[in-house]
């Protein structure tokens, strides 16, 4: 099995991340300043220190990903970003000696936590769902299953012509548009739920349960039904697709621009806390 970026090296940033926050904890406990431990002491001032370096040095890690393109070479830096990063928790934490207010320190504070939230989303989504997507497409893309949609439509529409007025109108209007996307919260749901190939089948399966029609329409109808739950399957998994590559992006539209705005916050900080604290 490949290694994933997770347990790169045999979990060798896990450690180092692992070490550096118990140290960090260490001195902090040892730590006895004359006021409230505050960012303004010798380990303040050393935790800030560090944190703003690991800041700008993860931040860094957008420039050198698309340098590379962006795929193998990267996983130990990965590794290492995610890791260090989530040690930014701790070290950041304890550089702020707990003294949080509604100012730009703060802010600067809550931005961390935005960005190393995000991130562990990010970790998530990325270790767990390219199994899930492998698993729902089988060997069919999602172009694949659309193709494979509008031909059922076709041939939907063509048995439908066989029957009555209703079931034509109501093959036909759900085969007129095709129900996928549409709103980010729609498609992060995987979920139509005004879905008119549901409702569709859900008119057939009626019809066939009355059992009024002769042979040769049943017939017919049979085919329609088994068309329009083979549909419904693919559109299912056609939306599922859709859900998982939402949610494998969503995240960085959080991770990057609250990773600008933490910049911007924390010069705000450093500028601030040097002419005026
Ligand atoms: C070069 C790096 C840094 C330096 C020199 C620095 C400096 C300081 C100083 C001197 C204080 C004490 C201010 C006071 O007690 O009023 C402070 C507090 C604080 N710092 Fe930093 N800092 C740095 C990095 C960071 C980072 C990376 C964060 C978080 C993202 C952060 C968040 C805070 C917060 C929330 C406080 C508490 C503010 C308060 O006391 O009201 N700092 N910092
Ligand atoms: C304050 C800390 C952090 C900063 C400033 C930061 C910043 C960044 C930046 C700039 C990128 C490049 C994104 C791109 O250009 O596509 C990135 C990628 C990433 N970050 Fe962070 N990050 C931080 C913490 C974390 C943490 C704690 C985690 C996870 C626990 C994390 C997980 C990721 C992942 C998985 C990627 C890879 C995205 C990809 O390759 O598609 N980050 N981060």
């Amino acid at each position: 099995m490949h290694e994933s970026f997770l347990t790169y090296k045999g979990f060798l940033f896990l450690k180092v991340a692992g070490l550096a926050g118990l140290l960090a904890l260490a001195l902090y406990i040892g730590h006895a300043p004359m006021d409230a431990p505050n960012g303004g002491t010798w380990l303040g001032y050393g935790l800030g220190t560090v944190s703003a370096l690991l800041i700008l040095w993860l931040a860094w890690f957008g420039v050198r990903k698309r340098r590379y393109g962006g795929v193998q070479p990267l996983k130990g830096w990965l590794s290492a970003h995610v890791y260090l990063g989530s040690a930014l928790l701790v070290l950041g934490t304890l550089h702020t000696g707990f003294q949080f207010g509604w100012n730009v320190h703060s802010l600067a504070y809550a931005l961390m936590l935005l960005v190393i939230a995000s991130g562990i989303f990010g970790t998530i989504a990325y270790s767990r769902l390219p199994r899930l997507v492998a698993a729902n497409r089988g060997r069919q893309t999602l172009e694949a299953m659309i193709a494979e949609i509008s031909s059922l439509d076709r041939g939907a529409r063509q048995a439908a012509m066989a029957l009555d007025d209703k079931v034509n109108a109501t093959v036909v209007a759900a085969s007129e548009r095709l129900q996928l996307g549409g709103s980010l919260i729609r498609i992060l749901s995987g979920r139509e739920p005004a879905c008119r190939t549901a409702a569709c089948l859900a008119h057939l399966e009626e019809l066939a349960a009355k059992g009024t029609l002769g042979p040769e329409e049943g017939a017919t109808l049979s085919t329609l039904v088994r068309l329009l739950y083979r549909k419904g399957e693919l559109l299912h998994r056609a939306r599922l697709d859709l859900r998982y590559q939402a949610l494998l992006d969503i995240w960085l539209h959080v991770h990057i621009p609250a990773t600008v705005l933490l910049i911007v916050a924390l010069i705000a900080h450093v500028v601030s806390v040097f002419f005026f604290w």
